[in-house]
């Protein structure tokens, strides 16, 4: 992307040309089950059980949202993104039984301050939402969880990673192909930099050592 936007999914009508084309799946990356897996194993591994909230932050389509709602107790899932109309599009289309989630807890939200997200949440997991914005999207992040949800134990989140400063404004090859870069999406930053972000927000924070499916790092974040 060299178009001067701070993501594709903010350029002019993104979200409805897409959704019209029935893309729903495409525009939050594809790899549907695998995807969707890979983050209730990483949640599961992390201590997510049925009884706890779980807040899924730039949602998408609910690739993770129709494997969590079926796992959680009903009414224990909460989610946000830039476009309500994606997440509603995930609801209609791909959950087992829609009545399990109500369209109440798809909240529209690019800015996160988390309005109408019941203070109660104890989980939350970004899944490749930071790899597409600046980070100082992920510091008002940090800032508001931290504020906004006292009883959160466990908070997951993705980023890409240049290997040290020297590489910072240079293209890096992540592991399985994917190009990003320091001015433009698909964003990367240095792993200090995350763990000053966090530590700063009042988080203590995990880089778990293996790479995610296209090069992301995830990181786990508990209240410090
Ligand atoms: C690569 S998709 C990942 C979606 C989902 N987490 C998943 O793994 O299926 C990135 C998502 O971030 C959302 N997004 C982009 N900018 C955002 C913002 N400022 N606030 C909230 N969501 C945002 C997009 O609409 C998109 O659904």
């Amino acid at each position: 992307m060299s178009n001067g936007l701070v993501s594709p999914y903010t350029a002019p009508d993104f979200y409805a040309d897409a959704l019209s084309k029935g893309r729903h799946r495409d525009i939050v990356g594809g790899r549907w089950d695998e995807t969707g897996r890979l983050q209730m194993d990483l949640l599961r591994e992390a201590g997510l059980l049925p009884h706890h909230r779980l807040l899924d932050i730039g949602a998408g389509s609910l690739r993770l949202g129709c494997k969590a709602v079926p796992y959680l107790d009903a009414g224990h899932y909460w989610a946000t993104d830039a476009s309500r109309a994606l997440m509603l599009a995930g609801h209609a289309q791909e959950l087992a039984d829609p009545a399990r989630l109500s369209p109440d807890h798809l909240i529209e939200d690019a800015d996160f301050t988390f309005p109408a997200i019941p203070d109660t949440i104890t989980h939350a997991i970004a899944f490749a939402v930071f790899t597409h914005l600046p980070m100082n999207h992920l510091r008002l992040a940090l800032l508001s969880l931290h504020a906004r949800f006292p009883r959160l134990e466990t908070l997951l989140f993705t980023t890409f990673l240049a290997p040290d400063a020297a590489a910072l404004p240079r293209p890096v090859k992540q592991p399985d192909g994917v190009v990003t870069h320091a001015t433009r999406a698909p964003w990367h930053m240095l792993a200090e930099d995350v763990l000053h972000l966090a530590t700063a927000s009042g988080f203590a924070i995990r880089q778990r050592a293996d790479r995610l499916p296209r090069g992301q790092v995830l990181f786990t974040a508990t209240r410090a």
